[in-house]
């Protein structure tokens, strides 16, 4: 029962992921959202790989399509395609109406869900609409691009980890492909789990803005909690890495994500001593944000060593920060 549930949901956004790829091809879709799609750098190949699409802007264009085809409504409620009219029971209109269209793949590539986002600076319409959570799609186990970045994550033995499905894209066209994004959300245990399936090693690339450094942050303790080996890179403000990557080209990017890639120690301390590291309370408070990070790590090995090297790094006797390590650990049990 539950299996040909699923089944049939796995069809259903198949149908709907091919429909919208092929909307591409004409009218509409070909004029405003292969435009957009090439504006934005996304060549012939990368549209493929991603399979990107476009959602017709009209109430009912999948709706009847897919019904033409033979698929019931009820399947594509449950699929998260269509929605069904507040008013008027029984009655449904799409969920994606006039706008690019993103699949979202699972491991084996069978596209379990859909970002969808509008051309315009409509201020009164989310940027990005997303499915609901549906019984294929856990938006907390996934990661954007998993599909497409596994092989590389592993042959790299590292993961970029960025915010948005363009970013993704847009580094695969400068030419690194180990990289998945978190989506705009907190990164989650299982999503650390998948990527462990691949990797140890994780660099955090988030937005150049407040949002994007906090997010950094708090990924960046859930990574060491989850016991990864975490570095981090900060961009410039208001930039993002696929805005980056345009501006700075393939080789420009490349260099940069080598130059800029910090630990997580010196990303601290540079963040919280931000260049007064001779001002003691500065000093004192990037100190406590290291130990803090640092008492997340669950091997007492490792522990150790990062203990050590932040000690060294910040000048400071190592006595002094063990026991203001220990008493971390003890405040986090
Ligand atoms: P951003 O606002 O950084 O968007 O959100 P972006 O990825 O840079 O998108 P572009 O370049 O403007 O097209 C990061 C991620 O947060 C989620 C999306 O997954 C997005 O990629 N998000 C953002 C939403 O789900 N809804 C929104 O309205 C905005
Ligand atoms: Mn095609
Ligand atoms: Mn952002
Ligand atoms: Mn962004
Ligand atoms: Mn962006």
């Amino acid at each position: 029962q539950e299996y040909n549930e699923k089944e049939s949901l796995y069809i259903a956004l198949n149908y709907a992921k091919d429909f919208f790829h092929e909307n591409l091809q004409s009218g509409e879709g070909q004029s405003i959202g292969l435009s957009y799609l090439k504006e934005r750098g996304f060549d012939a190949s990368t549209i493929e790989k991603f399979e990107l699409g476009y959602s017709l802007d009209g109430w009912d264009h999948l709706l009847n399509k897919a019904k033409g085809a033979g698929f019931e409504e009820s399947n594509l409620l449950k699929a998260g395609l269509i929605l069904e009219r507040e008013n008027k029971p029984g009655n449904y209109y799409d969920r994606f109406r006039g706008r690019v269209m993103f699949p979202i793949h699972n491991l084996s590539g069978k596209a379990i869900a859909f970002g969808a986002r509008i051309m315009t600076q409509d201020k009164k319409q989310p940027k990005y609409i997303n499915s609901p959570e549906t019984v294929i799609y856990h938006k907390s186990d996934v990661l954007y691009g998993i599909y497409q970045a596994k092989q590389a994550i592993r042959q790299k033995d590292n993961c970029y980890l960025v915010e948005g499905y363009t970013d993704v894209i847009s580094m695969h066209l400068a030419g690194v492909e180990n990289v998945v994004a978190s989506s705009g959300t907190s990164l989650t245990e299982s999503q650390i789990k998948l990527i462990k399936r691949f990797t140890d090693q994780v660099t955090v690339l988030y937005d150049g803005d407040d949002a994007g450094i906090n997010a950094s942050l708090r990924g960046i303790d859930m990574l060491l909690e989850g016991g990864l080996n975490v570095k981090a890179v900060v961009f410039p403000p208001n930039e993002d890495p696929d805005s980056f990557a345009r501006k700075s080209g393939k080789e420009g990017f490349k260099k940069f994500l080598e130059k800029e890639e910090k630990d997580f120690i010196h990303f601290k301390i540079d963040l919280f001593a931000k260049g007064a590291a001779d001002d003691p309370i500065k000093r004192a408070e990037a100190i406590r944000q290291v130990v803090l990070s640092i008492s997340k790590v669950p091997d007492p090995i490792i522990r150790s060593v990062y203990a050590k090297e932040s000690a060294r790094l910040l000048a400071m006797e190592e006595d002094i920060l063990l026991t203001e390590l220990n008493r971390q650990l003890l405040k986090n049990q």
